[in-house]
């Protein structure tokens, strides 16, 4: 599929703290990455987690980058892998072209990354919808990532190592964390493989689990002693909150990266917070899914997450 003509006036560029660029988004009411650092939060959520190290020289490591967006995630991946001899076999999902187009456009978003790894990756993916060099090769499926992701199945249904999963957040986005949705990615996923995402809401933790993968949450700052000066990993509350999630057929409960959930957060997922988003037909409007989980939260016979906030003394506004 060829993608729209990109039209920018939805996006604004901003610098993340950590002097990376970024883009906000007017049409999902969002920032594109975290403030603390759009490259931060690459290298935390995704490239980190992924442990490279895993992968031998000579390898090939498939994944998929769900929202690519301006292509940070997979550039910082990228040229995470190439040093360590590891080839990528890159597939990309993505409805709008323009925040690649816009980003490739800033001389500061290019010089973030190595010319003949991040930045020729981006510009091949903007230029054909392809990638090919000597460290891998790619293909962006331009279009709605509900799609798309059957064509995906077909190529790459049990062989991906890796999905990294970044799309605006449940409320805004709540498509792209459907039941539904997950289950396709799930569907991916190498006995192996995992899913990462920033994202800690009980819904698509609950919808993850019910497609059959473990979780386990991303470790914060404040659990994570062994993470490096100047890394900044998330909110923790207490030790007992999340960076993020990770999830797979066949996890291992702990590791430097994540930690099992807390009971907290095991109880959250139990409570109407957990109630899934449903697209079935994988064509829904964001507020028709969200007045139909309303519905169903509200039949839901599960403790309010208002009270589960309460038991925890947890501050109101649970994603
Ligand atoms: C949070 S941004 C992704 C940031 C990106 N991972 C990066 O590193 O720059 C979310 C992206 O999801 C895309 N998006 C929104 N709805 C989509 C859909 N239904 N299918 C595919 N992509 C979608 C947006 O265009 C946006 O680029």
């Amino acid at each position: 599929m060829t993608p729209k003509a990109p039209t920018t006036s939805h996006l604004s560029p901003r610098i993340t703290d950590d002097g990376s660029f970024s883009l906000h988004s007017a049409e999902f009411a969002e920032g594109f990455h975290s403030r603390r650092g759009a490259l931060l939060e690459a290298r935390c959520t995704y490239v980190r987690p992924a442990q490279l190290e895993r992968f031998g020289a000579g390898e090939e490591l498939t994944l998929v980058d769900v929202c690519v967006g301006l292509g940070t995630n997979s550039a910082a991946l990228l040229e995470a892998a190439a040093p360590l001899g590891i080839r990528l076999r890159w597939f990309g999902l993505e409805v709008d072209p323009a925040p690649l187009a816009l980003a490739l456009a800033q001389p500061c978003f290019r010089r973030q990354w190595q010319p003949a790894l991040g930045l020729d990756l981006l510009q091949q993916l903007q230029n054909s919808g392809r990638w090919l060099s000597s460290h891998g090769r790619g293909e962006m499926l331009w279009g709605d990532a509900r799609g798309q992701i059957e064509t995906l199945l077909k190529q790459a249904a049990g062989r991906c190592d890796l999905v990294m999963l970044d799309a605006f957040s449940p409320r805004h986005c709540p498509q792209l964390w459907s039941q539904e949705f997950l289950a396709a990615l799930s569907g991916l996923l190498a006995p192996r493989g995992r899913l990462l995402t920033y994202c800690s809401a009980a819904a698509p933790r609950r919808s993850l689990a019910a497609a059959g993968l473990q979780l386990a949450a991303l470790r914060s700052k404040a659990t994570n002693p062994e993470a490096e000066a100047g890394d900044d990993l998330g909110d923790d509350l207490n030790g007992a909150w999340s960076a993020g999630t990770v999830a797979g057929p066949q996890l291992e409960p702990t590791s430097r990266w994540w930690r099992p959930l807390s009971a907290m957060e095991r109880e959250h997922l139990l409570s109407r917070a957990g109630e899934s988003y449903r697209d079935p037909a994988g064509r829904a409007e964001a507020s028709s899914i969200l007045a139909d989980r309303l519905r169903a939260q509200a039949l839901s016979g599960a403790e309010p997450a208002s009270a589960w906030r309460r038991r925890w003394g947890l501050p109101g506004g649970a994603r």
